[in-house]
């Protein structure tokens, strides 16, 4: 159990935000819940109740998710475990894009987790303390059509991780990565909404047959940020159903 110990989870408001949220107010946390969007934050903090403080913010904004880290320590206490959930993709072909978009994209993908782990990090280093854990997904690992600079930013989602975990072992803070398959939430939604043919085609090609649910994701980040993985750093898990198996 993690007896009050303060997480940070960002995309908190997201499908697998909300599930990882309430799956670490009940081992233990207190949860300081970041996200952009106010309306579904308020949906969140009514269905979860105790142990979770908004902070209604955009990670992309360098000095606002500062200023967050600065009062989650202040208000809450010392950041123990930081979850990066945060995330968004369209499903476009690369060759209709043009460079807004893809700096959308490389922001909330990859600069947002930049933004809030230098912050944190600074002070877990002090400390000697701390797990951080980082969503990135299977298309950053094996690729995928129609998300192809997203896809760049999950791979570099992977490599930052491995990086860090190298660089701040010494000072017994490890790094890990969530690297989801399909799962049931309203981003996967959108793209279904875009292409509805492509939830069957997922299902067939998933050996246990079905779409991650949030709570599957959830139970990967409790194990992460856990004592019982603090000799775990730089690794991956897929939790995918079987989908992506690759060393
Ligand atoms: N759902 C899937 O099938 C799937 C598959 C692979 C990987 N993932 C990854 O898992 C993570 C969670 O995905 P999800 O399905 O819950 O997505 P989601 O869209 O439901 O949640 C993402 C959350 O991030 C928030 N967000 C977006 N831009 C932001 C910004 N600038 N500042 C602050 N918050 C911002 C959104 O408001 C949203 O609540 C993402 O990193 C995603 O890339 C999801």
């Amino acid at each position: 159990m993690a007896r009050g110990r303060i997480a940070l989870v960002t995309g908190a408001a997201g499908g697998i935000g909300r599930a990882v949220v309430a799956r670490l107010v009940a081992d233990g946390f207190r949860v300081a819940a970041v996200d952009i969007d106010e309306a579904r934050m308020t949906e969140l903090t009514g269905a979860v109740r105790d142990g979770v403080t908004p902070f209604v913010c955009d990670q992309t904004d360098e000095a606002a998710i500062g200023a967050v880290v600065e009062r989650v320590e202040t208000e809450l206490g010392p950041v123990h475990a930081l979850v990066n959930t945060i995330g968004w993709v369209g499903t476009t072909r690369f060759i209709e894009e043009d460079s807004d978009y893809w700096r959308k994209i490389i922001a909330v993908n990859l600069e947002s987790i930049l933004y809030v782990t230098h912050p944190v990090l600074e002070r877990m280093i002090e400390r000697k303390a701390g797990t951080v854990c980082n969503f990135s997904s299977d298309a950053g690992r094996i690729g995928t059509s129609c998300e192809v600079v997203y896809s760049a930013c999950k791979a570099g989602v992977i490599a930052l991780c491995k990086s860090l975990a190298r660089e701040n072992a010494r000072y017994g803070i490890n790094f890990n990565v969530v690297s989801p398959g399909p799962t049931d939430t309203p981003l996967l939604k959108e793209e279904i909404e875009q292409n509805p043919e492509l939830i069957q085609r997922m299902t067939r090609l998933i050996p246990f047959r079905r779409v991650a649910q949030p709570e599957d994701q959830a139970a990967a980040v409790s194990f992460l940020v856990s004592d019982d993985a603090s000799y775990i750093t730089g690794q991956v898990i897929s939790v995918s159903g079987g989908l992506t198996m690759v060393d």
